[in-house]
Order: C-alpha cells, then structure tokens, then sequence
C-alpha cells in the first residue's frame, strides 16, 4: 500500500538552533521511514510579517535547507521544496479563501499572538505592524500546502494546532459545498520532545540571542554552553546542588548526554563534588561531539552548493507534480 502523505513546513527564518534540531528535525527525520514525507520553506509565510526585510531571504532558505540535509533529512525518501516554487499552492490559497469566513480566520489566537509580538518588536505606530491582508490568511496559505498535497499528517508544535484546526474546517467545508470527498481532514501529529530553553532559561530564538546554532563552531558552542544557567541557589563547588532546579544546564544533558553521565552528573552535583564551571565544560564537549557529525555533514554540503540547488529543484518538480494532480480535481469539483 502508498504511504500516507505528510506535509510540514518551517519559515525560512535563517539558520536553525538547538531548539528546532530537538523539538522537531529528528521527529522529521524519524518520520520519513513511515511516511511520504514533503518538507518545505514557508517563503511565503515569511513574507506576511518580514515582506519589508527581504534582504536576507534567498540565503536564508539556503541555510535552512542546508540544516535540513546535515541534520538527516534524506532527499531519497522525502521531497524537499520552497513554497514559492509551487505555484499550485497559491490558486489554491485563492480558492480557499473564497470559501473561508472571516470570522474564522479574525478569532485564531495563534494570528493574534503574532501581531502581539510584532508590536513589540517593532515601533508600535509603524503602520507595517498593522494585520495585513495577507497576514490574516496566514492559516488559509497554510491550509493550501497542506491540502496541495492532500496530506493526512502534520508534524507541528502545540503553537500551531489553532491553524491546523482552521485546515480541517476548510477542508471540510470544501468538501460539504462541492460535494465530493476529495479532501482528508489532516491530523496533527504533536511533537513529544519538550522544547529546550535558551542559555538564559528563557525560550529559545534567534532575536533574543540566547540559542545555539546547529551551524555554530566548536568555540561559539562551548563559550555559549557556559552562559547556561545552572542551579541559581548554589555559590559555591561544594555547596549540594539541586539538578531539578539547575535551569539550562542539567536539561542539556539530560537532551544530549547518555543514560550514564546523566546519572553521574545528578549523583555528583547533588553531593557537592561537581562543580557548575566544570560541569558546563564537559557538557560543552559533549554537545560538540554530538553535533561534529552534522556539522561536518553541512559544511560538505556548502562545499557542493550545487548539489543542494539540484536537490531542492528536483523536490519543486516533485512537489509541483503532486499539486498539479490535487488542484486538477479541484478545478473540477470548483467547475473552474
Ligand atoms: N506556520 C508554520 C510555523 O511557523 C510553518 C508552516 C507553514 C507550516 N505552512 C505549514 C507547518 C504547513 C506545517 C504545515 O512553524
Ligand atoms: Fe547544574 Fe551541573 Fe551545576 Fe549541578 S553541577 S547545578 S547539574 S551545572
């Protein structure tokens, strides 16, 4: 029997840190044996709050890709594309938002966080913080890639369920008003791994300068890892630590260490023989080790640009040729 479609996307917001290599490129990785895996750069999505900040963009889908390949995604098993490249994916969005209240789109809480957060970054009374046309069919677009690729699963974070649930309503009520069954209700599939926190214990993320690259060097990481914070209600080596309560640095290992030193590390931090500098300096290493492989992997794909640019047209071609047969019956069912 055809594996089941599954669709994800991530922004191209640059190159990636611990928290997506973690939270969700091995759940992506993992997947690729069980399904018929199509991973793609949201472009386009970036545009709905970055369209002003376009600078950096072309590079920035390079170095997610680039991330991609290094941390295990397989071209053999999985299509890997830009959004942009798919063309059926936005007659689609356009179809769709024919048939999409407002209302369910104005209410989705995810959208309205958004522009929170854009507000705060940026100068209030700038007027490209405004909710833009575009912005506001954030869930619509995503629904289109989803549904270009009539995939049944969707790998997501929990911040992403309010969208996904607007997906399965479109979806549904494309089906209700055309009256066919052409389209499935996707599934989330939620991530299992918790997210890691930043080295400052705050959450992890590229504008509050608290993440580790995937991509970064052995120093970088190293000096990075002692920025970790530990156990706060300890000042000195002997002083009895708490693992439970060291914030960063215990979680990291418990994220990257085996079995054993993790052990080792609770035993020894609790009975004041580990001091917290150490500590982070082993735990330096171990991450280090642990990424040499990926990072060696990357830099062999910078070297051969070429290939990666024939890997990603190959996966728009594939993705394209996926679309093109959903949106044929979709024209259909539309009488368009
Ligand atoms: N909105 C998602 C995010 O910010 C990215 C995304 C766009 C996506 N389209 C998608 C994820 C389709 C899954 C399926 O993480
Ligand atoms: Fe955390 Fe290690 Fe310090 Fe214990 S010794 S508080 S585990 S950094």
């Amino acid at each position: 029997m055809d594996k089941v479609n599954l669709v994800s996307g991530m922004r191209s917001t640059g190159k990636l840190h611990f928290g997506h290599y973690m939270g969700v490129l091995t759940n992506w990785v993992n997947l690729q044996e069980e399904y018929n895996c199509f991973y793609f750069v949201a472009d386009w999505h970036a545009l709905t709050t970055k369209f002003n900040k376009t600078e950096t963009l072309k590079q920035d889908k390079i170095d997610v890709v680039l991330d991609w390949l290094a941390c295990g995604l397989d071209p053999d098993k999985s299509t890997i594309y830009i959004q942009s490249k798919v063309l059926q994916i936005a007659e689609l969005h356009i179809l769709l938002s024919m048939i999409t209240p407002n209302n369910w789109v104005e209410r989705d809480p995810t959208l309205k966080d958004m522009v929170k957060i854009l507000k705060n970054k940026d100068n209030i009374s700038d007027n490209n913080v405004q909710m833009s046309y575009g912005l506001l069919g954030y869930p619509v677009l995503m629904s289109a890639d989803i549904m270009a690729m009539n995939a049944a699963i969707v790998p997501v974070g929990i911040d992403q369920l309010a969208h996904l649930e607007i997906t399965r309503d479109i979806a549904r009520r494309f089906n209700n008003i055309y009256k066919t069954d052409l389209f499935n209700e996707p599934k989330p599939k939620l991530t299992q791994i918790p997210l890691l926190l930043g080295v400052d214990g705050q959450k992890m993320g590229k504008s509050f300068n608290n993440d580790i690259k995937i991509s970064d060097d052995e120093t970088t990481t190293s000096k990075k890892i002692m920025q970790c914070i530990t156990d706060r209600s300890r000042a000195r080596k002997d002083d009895l630590g708490h693992p439970d309560k060291c914030e960063v640095a215990f979680k990291y290992y418990q994220a990257f260490a085996d079995e054993e030193t993790v052990k080792e590390v609770e035993e020894e931090c609790k009975l004041g023989k580990r001091g917290c500098a150490d500590c982070k300096r082993q735990l330096g290493c171990i991450v280090n080790n642990k990424f040499a492989p990926i990072r060696q992997k990357r830099m062999e794909y910078q070297q051969d640009i070429d290939k990666v640019y024939d890997i990603i047209n190959t996966g728009n071609k594939k993705a394209t040729c996926e679309a093109e047969k959903t949106l044929a019956k979709v024209r259909d069912a539309v009488n368009i």
